[in-house]
């Protein structure tokens, strides 16, 4: 089982457009020792050829044309993606559908809640019905252990996560399980298995078995600090608003990697406003420290044996 980073930036990416904050910035000018990201998404194969997308960023383009392994090989159309998973329905995991829309009909597999979503307060699956019938949709339901046609060998376990849904969801103020999910990617012939989960608000107590129980766990690095959108003098919504559990803190991402002793643990999703992406930064100091990795865009994570 192959994992390909294609984005580890959250909405936004980094630098975003109009932000000016120290990270966006000193990127820009190369005043910051950082590398720029695109918005978070990855991609999973077992042999290398066929792949399934976990999530479709706006920046999707980009991210093939830096993949060759995804890119067309035989016929005059062709591509190595035999699947689409979404873990939620936010702008910055499924607007890369459009961009997708020349190949459909795709193969995608969701919630519920993220089907409703996408359907009307964002209805991107009805717009592709325009072309060639836009999507298959399958249908995720929890603990219900699924497999992609055409990928063998590889088990997806979805678990229900505390998030929120998009501000455009119907369910916006009234959270349901299925807005947001994180999957246990499996490698049935190794047993070697990755818990991912982007956005991440609460490590509710369900999800300490499997995340112990896991090679590697690739979640949630949004924010550093709970007030970071404040104290960056952009913004002024919570970490914990937005679905995101920060890493510094009592209670934080870091505490609570640290009760995890066997998987490699590994940072994706992180907003441009963290200063993990400085990587002469104490904060990112203090994750080394604590053996916790930041995710970059074309990271490759193998587990086979
Ligand atoms: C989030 O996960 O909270 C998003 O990255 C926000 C956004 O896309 O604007
Ligand atoms: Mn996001
Ligand atoms: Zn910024």
């Amino acid at each position: 089982m192959k994992i390909r980073v294609l984005g580890s930036a959250a909405g936004g990416g980094f630098p975003q457009w109009n932000c000016n904050c120290a990270n966006c910035h000193g990127v820009r000018q190369g005043t910051l020792r950082a590398v720029p990201r695109t918005q978070s998404s990855i991609a999973v194969s077992m042999d290398g050829g066929h792949w399934i997308l976990f999530n479709t960023s706006p920046d999707i383009r980009a991210q093939l044309e830096a993949f060759p392994a995804i890119q067309p090989r035989e016929g005059k159309r062709d591509t190595g993606i035999a699947a689409i998973v979404f873990m939620d329905s936010q702008i910055d995991h499924t607007t890369g559908l459009l961009m997708l829309r020349e190949g459909c009909p795709h193969q995608v597999y969701c919630t519920d809640c993220v089907y409703e979503d996408l359907t009307s307060g964002f209805p991107i699956f009805r717009i592709l019905d325009a072309w060639n019938g836009g999507i298959h949709r399958h249908r995720i339901e929890f603990d219900l252990p699924f497999s992609i046609a055409g990928i063998d060998g590889l088990r997806l376990t979805p678990v229900p996560l505390s998030s929120k849904a998009p501000p455009y969801s119907p369910h916006r103020l009234n959270p349901q399980p299925g807005d947001n999910i994180g999957i246990v990617i499996e490698n049935l012939l190794s047993r070697k298995k990755v818990f991912y989960a982007p956005g991440l608000g609460v490590v509710e107590k369900h999800l300490l078995p499997l995340m112990r129980d896991a090679d590697c766990l690739l979640v949630d690095g949004t924010f550093w600090r709970e007030d970071e959108m404040t104290v960056a003098g952009v913004g002024s919504k919570p970490a914990s608003a937005m679905g995101h559990l920060p890493q510094s803190g009592p209670g934080g991402m870091i505490e609570v990697l640290n009760t995890f002793a066997k998987p490699r643990k590994i940072l994706i999703h992180i907003n441009n406003t963290n200063p993990i992406l400085n990587e002469d930064s104490p904060e990112r100091a203090e994750l080394a420290h604590h053996n916790i990795e930041v995710a970059y865009d074309g990271m490759e994570l193998e587990f086979f044996a």
